[in-house]
């Protein structure tokens, strides 16, 4: 008995770390959607190439590229470098699986 409620309890736990993932990718995507636009289809500052569908593991790639440079000139990248200073892994994760799910 005592075991089943643990189980339910660790998958609603589970389901609802899910649920929550999916909404704060949508609410951090929404400080990209100004130069990637609302649908990641603009190349941003017509440098970016288009992120909308691009796979999890290369959005996570480069996003986290960007966050770890250190980028000493002004340039289009440094842009990406200050959006993406103060992200943690966990978002970076749900905003690359948001983008990841715009149709392209
Ligand atoms: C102020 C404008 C701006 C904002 C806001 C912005 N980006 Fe970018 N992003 C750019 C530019 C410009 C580039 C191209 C940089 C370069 O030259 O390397 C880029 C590149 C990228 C790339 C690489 C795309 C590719 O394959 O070429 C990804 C992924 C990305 N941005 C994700 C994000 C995410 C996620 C956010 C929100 C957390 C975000 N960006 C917010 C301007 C922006």
């Amino acid at each position: 008995m005592t075991q089943r409620i643990w189980i339910s309890f660790v998958i609603s736990l589970l389901f609802h770390s899910f649920l929550n993932a999916q909404e704060d990718g949508k609410v951090l995507y929404a400080q990209c959607a100004g130069c990637h636009g609302q649908d990641g289809k603009n190349k941003a500052f017509g440098r970016s190439g288009i992120i909308a569908g691009q796979s999890v593991k290369d959005l996570i790639e480069s996003i986290k590229f960007y966050r770890e440079s250190e980028f000493k000139a002004h340039g289009t990248s440094l842009v990406m470098a200050k959006q993406t200073k103060t992200m943690r892994d966990q978002d970076i994760n749900a905003v690359a699986q948001y983008i990841s799910k715009l149709p392209k």
